[in-house]
């Protein structure tokens, strides 16, 4: 376990009811941080904050942009502005294109895009006022080129990695550091449901720890583990064909 210094003295963490939020939600917890806890598990925030005194439950469907605001507003007036805030609440939805589900489709931008929306939209502001503060979003590897079983997740991942570049032109002359977040696969309740090959996978606590080191260094990008990333950009850099072919070879196409 990485010893990282507690940089922030407070955070909110949406989709902290579990794997990677939650784990998050812990470690800053533990190194002196107070956290605000966001999911629509009541009971599950519940127990993770009966953990440590520092971390206080704030149950929230982050794709209602009502309370989202209105849960952003009581965070906000129970710890303070937090100093960091990460967007992590996700939902991974893996099947084939050829029984394509537009209702799940739906389900999976309004949690991964819209709900991180919503929170922005709730948190910008007040931070561009006080001049300070750093927004990190869950993106994904996913999210750099198109993959077999994947059209229900990896343009929602692009969306977000889109985002945060636009946020980081716009908000680093306001004082605000923007973080996109691009894990490869992860030993989470997310990858349990998963039934296809996940190249690279790994345990939750050295991702936990890549993540906040990343976050305490205030890199643009946390992306891991090393080979996949490489993997990942080199696919951007050659032809559809070539890509094309690869992938379907290491991938599978059903
Ligand atoms: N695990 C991986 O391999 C991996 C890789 C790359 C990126 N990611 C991203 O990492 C993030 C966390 O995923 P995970 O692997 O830790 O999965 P997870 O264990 O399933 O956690 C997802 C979290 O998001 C919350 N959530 C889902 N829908 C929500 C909603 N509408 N409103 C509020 N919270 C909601 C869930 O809580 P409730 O169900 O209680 O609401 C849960 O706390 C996701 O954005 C995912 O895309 C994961």
């Amino acid at each position: 376990m990485s010893d990282v210094r507690p940089t922030w003295s407070t955070a909110w963490v949406t989709g902290a009811s579990s794997g990677l939020g939650y784990a998050l939600a812990q470690r800053l917890a533990e190194q002196g941080t107070r956290v605000a806890v966001s999911a629509r598990s009541a009971d599950k925030l519940a127990s993770l904050a009966a953990s440590n005194a520092n971390l206080l439950p704030f149950p929230l469907d982050v794709r209602d942009t009502a309370e989202t605001q209105r849960v952003a507003e009581e965070v906000i007036a129970t710890i303070g502005l937090p100093d960091l805030v990460i967007l992590n609440a996700g939902i991974g939805i893996f099947k084939n294109a050829a029984r394509f589900d537009g209702d799940a489709f739906r389900t999976a931008v309004e949690t991964n895009v819209i709900g991180i929306g919503n929170a922005l939209s709730a948190i910008i502001p007040p931070m561009v006022e006080r001049g300070s503060g750093h927004i990190a979003l869950m993106g994904s590897l996913a999210s750099f080129r198109g993959f077999p079983r994947a059209a229900h997740y990896a343009p929602t991942k692009s969306a977000v990695r889109s985002l945060a570049e636009c946020l980081r032109f716009d908000l680093e002359d306001k004082g605000i550091d923007v973080t996109i977040i691009n894990p490869g696969y992860v030993e989470t309740p997310l990858t349990e449901r998963v039934d296809t090959p996940m190249p690279g996978l790994m345990p939750l606590e050295p991702a936990v720890d890549r993540i906040l080191v990343g976050l305490s260094k205030r890199r643009y990008e946390i992306a891991f583990p090393w080979y996949m990333e490489m993997i990942v950009k080199l696919g951007m850099r050659v032809t559809n064909f070539t890509y094309f072919t690869i992938t379907r070879w290491t991938l599978g196409r059903a």
